[in-house]
């Protein structure tokens, strides 16, 4: 990866960090990106304390104004940009909007990677890897993107259909950019015990279950602490030369290629998440 760039979402911290440190391990320069300037700055200290490339920036991906300064402040320091992760996730515990006015699971799961890839597009010659989760691959409810009829937050009903959705938007985008020399391709990371699963709190759980999530928090460090295992897709398809000049491909956390969900191999699915997502950005993307 020597004289690469990579830039990774949410990587101050959990699997993103982890992916940055593997990167920069293989000699990448590595821009990481977090909501909060001091974690990201520490992050990028620690990681190039072993003489790694790495810088960071902060901006906050379900804030389309914060994407589009991102991407300016990505054009002013890069001429060039290798690959994009975008790595960011969310599962509130009760429907919240964004400044935007954007359901938050579905502005960090599809609509951050939509919008930050395609304002780095100009500057994009390689791959985009976006990082999906959860138990993706159910029906996709074009009805209830938005979770605008029900949201379950502890049963991540909303997490796996929008993760679902990303597939089916990536499926897209790898179809727009096709023959670009810009690839796009979904990873799937595996369990880690991570600042998101760390933050879960048994108030946001029905009564029964709350007793379930102490113990969770007791056994999860024992067995999922290593973030080495969950960052090995996402780093796999960053950097090997098996994938590349392969596009529109989804990879298990064992990073071999593997079938996609027929809801996101649906068209009227892709089209109607594509149109939502133009739609939403349009003032954005416009302003370019
Ligand atoms: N953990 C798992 O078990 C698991 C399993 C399957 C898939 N995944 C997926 O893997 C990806 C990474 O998961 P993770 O558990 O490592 O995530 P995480 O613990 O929530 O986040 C890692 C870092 O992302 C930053 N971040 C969070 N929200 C952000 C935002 N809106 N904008 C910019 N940065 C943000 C946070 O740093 P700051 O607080 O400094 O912003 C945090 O340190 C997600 O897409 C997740 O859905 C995770």
């Amino acid at each position: 990866m020597r004289g690469k760039t990579v830039l990774i979402t949410g990587s101050t911290g959990g699997i993103g960090k982890e992916t940055a440190r593997g990167l920069a391990a293989l000699g990448a320069r590595v821009i990481l990106v977090g909501r909060d300037p001091v974690r990201a700055r520490r992050a990028a200290d620690e990681l190039g304390a072993g003489g790694g490339q790495v810088e960071a920036l902060a901006a906050d991906m379900t804030r389309l104004g914060e994407m589009a300064a991102l991407a300016a402040r990505v054009a002013e320091r890069c001429d060039r940009l290798d690959v994009l992760i975008n790595n960011v996730g969310a599962n509130p515990p009760r429907r919240t909007l964004t400044e935007d006015g954007v359901e938050t699971t579905f502005a960090a799961h599809v609509l951050a990677p939509f919008t930050l890839t395609r304002l780095l597009l100009p500057l994009l010659v390689g791959r985009v890897v976006n990082i999906t989760g959860g138990i993706p691959g159910g029906p996709i409810d074009l009805d209830n993107l938005q979770a605008e009829r029900r949201y379950l937050g502890w049963t991540f009903a909303q997490y796996n259909h929008t993760k679902t959705m990303q597939m089916a938007m990536s499926l897209r985008f790898a179809e727009e950019v096709g023959g670009t020399g810009v690839t796009v391709n979904v990873a799937y990371p595996g369990h880690g015990h991570t600042p998101m699963n760390q933050s879960l709190k048994a108030a946001g759980f029905p009564y029964l279950y709350r007793p379930i999530v102490p113990l969770l928090g007791l056994v999860a460090p024992r067995f999922f602490a290593d973030l080495g295992k969950p960052a090995r897709s996402s780093i796999h398809l960053a950097s090997s030369a098996e994938v590349e000049g392969v596009s529109g491909a989804y990879f298990s956390m064992k990073c071999r290629r593997t079938a996609w969900p027929e809801s996101a191999l649906n068209r009227r699915n892709q089209d109607t998440i594509w149109a939502l997502c133009e739609n939403l950005t349009r003032e954005v993307i416009g302003r370019l």
